[in-house]
């Protein structure tokens, strides 16, 4: 059975950085045989979550707009690399914002309690954060990855694994790293292998 692989850019710069690091690693799962589909946030209309909490009560968003699409999207997919750049010490507003809509799934696990994963299920269901940034400090990713790993557990994926490179303003971009683009290649081609093994 060919692995569906779901691309998600969130950097509001086309074809920047963070896009094309994400590009590599979905070139590398296309080399092994996946099925690729890559979405770009700021292409999409919605609206941050509104906080009314009405999905506690039926486990459904009252704003129906394209995040709703977005998330049958990822939980059709198989494996999902999930693209931000870091922006101001995060992940960019429009990941944050479906992120945030995301919260009728959060209810349908742990207050109406119809929505449930197996372990077996999340092992077949690999995540992977995407990112680059600016600046050369080795933490300059830790504000983001527990805002992904709140995405990765509510859809129910394992959080597999990080592409990230940072120091972008001494290199000049993303194209001048001397690894990344390669490592986000043979990273996506790994990890589909990974998955047809467990298929
Ligand atoms: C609004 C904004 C905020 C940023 N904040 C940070 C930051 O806090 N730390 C950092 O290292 N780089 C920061 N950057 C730099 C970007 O993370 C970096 O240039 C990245 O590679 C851009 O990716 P892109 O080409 O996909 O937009 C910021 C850039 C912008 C536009």
């Amino acid at each position: 059975m060919t692995v569906n692989v779901l691309g998600i850019s969130g950097s509001p710069h086309r074809h920047g950085n963070t896009e094309t690091l994400l590009d590599g690693f979905l070139d590398g799962a296309k080399a092994a045989g996946a099925t690729v589909e890559k979405i770009v946030l700021k292409e999409f209309q919605y609206s941050p979550c509104r906080g009314c909490n009405a999905c506690h009560k039926t486990g459904e968003c009252v704003v129906n707009d394209d995040a709703i699409v977005i998330f049958d999207k990822i939980l059709a997919a198989d494996i999902i690399a999930v693209a931000s750049p870091i922006y101001s010490m995060g992940i960019t507003a429009e990941l944050k914002g479906l992120i945030d809509r995301g919260q009728y799934l959060w209810a349908r696990k742990f207050i109406l309690k119809t929505l449930f994963f197996t372990d077996d299920h999340i092992k077949r269901h690999k995540a992977l954060f995407i990112s680059t940034a600016g600046q050369s400090w080795d933490h300059v990713f830790d504000g983001a990855f527990p805002m992904v790993t709140a995405l990765f557990n509510g859809v129910g994926f394992e959080y597999y694994d990080n592409i990230i490179a940072n120091n972008m303003d001494q290199y000049g971009g993303i194209k001048n790293h001397p690894s990344a683009l390669k490592d986000a290649f043979l990273k996506g081609q790994k990890v589909v292998e990974v998955l047809e093994k467990l298929k």
